[in-house]
């Protein structure tokens, strides 16, 4: 038998008994003569005293011991001298006096500290994975996540919900990334891709009359990188057949709100049962299709005001049809010039040519522009944004979607240089009616908002104008994050091969890439639909990281590349020709 316990398990109960301990050396103390090794296992730390009168012989192999030597400890329990307790450990009330010490391994010195938080870039820390999850606060997000997940488990299948693997080496799904592909080896020329989810395969579950399904689901993404997105990542995935949006956004909120008391019983959700924001209500309010709630400051439209002004601007940017949307900041006066300054580089990142602004004084509103405006415009913006004295208004002119985001960036900024976001706060919403579809500005070409397999809202609406429909889709916000999105799918051949024509996608390249979905469709395909959760953000925000990486064992760094295995690397000539495939030099 390796040990009797673990190092959390023994209290001043066990005084006296004789236990046998495995673990890590954590620390190790020198006390002229006696040494005392804290001695760590997942489950916690224990102290360990030598005795070096009684077991010599263990004292001396405790001397031997440094940080992260593997060891096997055999003693006594004690309880630790009056007054010596430590209240932070579950075993702070005892120590084990050893007798026997054997030294299962020896560990180099390690690249950085276990026993501490340090400052260690990034890089190290990936290079060194399995050392950094060492440090407790990893471990601990790596046990969260596993709960969750068990606990996700458990509620559907429950719900009479099936979890179904599905395969990793498919064709195509759309999802608006690039994909990763896989070379085959038997067929010459031809590869697999990577799943960037298991969308067009869950719902073919829903044709096989599985009728309810979920999957902890891992997705690859060939996008650029960034806080909150990793190349692979793990999806809750679910599809239901014969509900309606509403079911499933009912479903889904009952679940998170029951993660959220079960594993962040310290977060205080702030709107319960979840606001439900359409797109354009989300856009017009606060700038974002996956508006940050924890804090109000709401946008106004003064399009209507604008037209009518002397500002050349914001009446010209209305004639062609765009917007302009203004910010109040209560208090906001008293930004300094270098402030406002720094607001307008943040809307400008996000497209805006300009932030106007007028403060709220003794007599009203004043600005450099002020002048454009009749008194009773600028009672009636001061009134529409409801600014009192000392107040600040930022403006921003521009089309629809510049003028929102920009000044929703703003908004974002603002809050957090007036530490206006409660940090103990969770405020979700569900956003929805999105778009059908949105312009690649790359492209020129129209693009699927969630995917080419959303239905549309109103199938009228969708005949008499399908470029300008909305979709029966649906996001879950949590913080300013998108934790999941979904919709309602099309089940039906014909509107789907419709919005493959809107999307300038071929009856022959429908056929190639969709084929088995739309032959699938003529078997009785059931109506249906289904989301999927970022697991991986979820947790990021129940933990409090700042990163995805910190919720994932093994991530790949923000270049895409696994820094522990160094991944991707190249592969041996023969290896790449038997797959039929020839790399082109790499230029130097
Ligand atoms: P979507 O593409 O919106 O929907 O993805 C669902 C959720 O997955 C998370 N996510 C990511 N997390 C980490 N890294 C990434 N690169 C990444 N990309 C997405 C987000 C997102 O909300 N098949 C549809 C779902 C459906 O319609 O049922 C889909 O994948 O939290
Ligand atoms: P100008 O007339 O260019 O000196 O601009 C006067 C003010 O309007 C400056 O504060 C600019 O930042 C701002 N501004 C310019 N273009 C825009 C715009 N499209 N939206 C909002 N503010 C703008």
């Amino acid at each position: 038998m390796y040990r009797t316990h673990t190092c959390n398990d023994l209290t001043a109960h066990d005084d006296g008994s004789h236990v046998i301990l495995a673990g890590w050396v954590h620390r190790r103390r020198d006390h002229g003569g006696v040494i005392f090794i804290d001695l760590r296992d997942r489950y916690g730390l224990t102290q360990t005293v030598s005795d070096p009168i009684n077991h010599n012989e263990a004292h001396n192999l405790m001397n031997e011991a440094r940080s992260e030597y593997v060891l096997q400890i055999e003693g006594v329990v004690r309880k630790r001298p009056s007054g010596q307790a430590n209240a932070n450990l579950h075993s702070g009330e005892i120590e084990i006096l050893v007798t026997k010490v054997t030294i299962l391994n020896e560990a180099k010195t390690t690249p950085f500290e276990i026993d501490q938080e340090r400052e260690v870039s990034e890089d190290v820390r990936l290079k060194y994975r399995y050392l950094d999850l060492r440090h407790d606060r990893l471990k601990n997000n790596m046990i969260l996540r596993h709960r969750v997940i068990k606990h996700i488990r458990d509620y559907m299948d429950k719900l009479d919900f099936i979890e179904v693997e599905t395969p990793i080496l498919i064709k195509g799904t759309p999802e608006g990334s690039r994909e990763y592909l896989v070379p085959s080896r038997i067929y010459p020329g031809t590869f697999y891709v990577l799943p960037q989810s298991p969308q067009q395969l869950k719902q073919l579950l829903m044709v096989a009359g599985f009728d309810r399904y979920f999957q902890i689901a891992r997705c690859f993404r060939d996008e650029d990188q960034r806080g909150d997105r990793q190349p692979e990542f793990t999806q809750f995935d679910v599809e239901m057949s014969f509900i309606d949006e509403e079911d499933i956004m009912k479903l889904n909120e009952k679940l998170m709100i029951d993660i959220v008391k079960l594993f962040v019983p310290h977060k205080k959700m702030k709107n319960v049962p979840f606001p439900v924001l359409t797109y354009d209500e989300a856009m017009n309010l606060y700038g974002s299709d996956k508006p940050d709630l924890r804090f109000d400051m709401p946008l106004s439209d003064i399009s209507d005001i604008a037209s009518e002004c002397g500002f050349g601007v914001f009446k010209g940017v209305v004639e062609k049809g765009g917007i302009v949307k203004a910010l109040k900041v209560v208090g906001g006066a008293k930004f300094t010039r270098k402030e406002i300054d720094e607001f307008e580089e943040v809307a400008k990142i996000y497209g805006a040519k300009g932030l106007a602004y007028m403060t709220h004084g003794d007599e009203g509103l004043k600005s450099t522009i002020a002048k454009f405006f009749t008194p009773e415009d600028l009672k009636e913006i001061a009134e529409r944004c409801d600014s009192k004295n000392g107040d600040i208004i930022f403006f921003a002119a521009d089309s629809f979607k510049i003028a929102c985001e920009s000044l929703g960036k703003v908004r974002q900024a603002v809050a957090a240089k007036l530490n206006m976001i409660d940090e103990n706060l969770f405020a979700f919403c569900w956003v929805k009616d999105f778009p059908m579809f949105q312009h690649d500005e790359a492209t020129g070409k129209l693009d699927a908002v969630h995917h080419p397999f959303t239905s549309p809202k109103d199938p009228e609406e969708f005949d008499k104008d399908p470029k300008n429909a909305l979709a029966l889709a649906y996001d879950i916000v949590l913080n300013g994050t998108e934790i999941g999105g979904g919709s309602i799918r099309i089940h039906n051949k014909d509107t789907q091969k419709k919005i493959f024509d809107i999307l300038g996608i071929k009856d022959e390249d429908a056929t190639r890439r969709f084929g088995h979905i739309l032959e699938a469709f003529q078997y009785g395909a059931p109506p249906h639909g289904g989301i999927a959760w970022g697991i991986d953000r979820l947790i990021m925000i129940f933990a409090n990281e700042p990163n995805i990486r910190e919720v994932i064992a093994f991530p790949k760094d923000q270049k895409a590349k696994d820094l522990m295995l160094g991944a991707p690397s190249e592969m041996p000539e023969e290896q790449i020709s038997e797959l039929h495939i020839k790399v082109m030099k790499k230029e130097k």
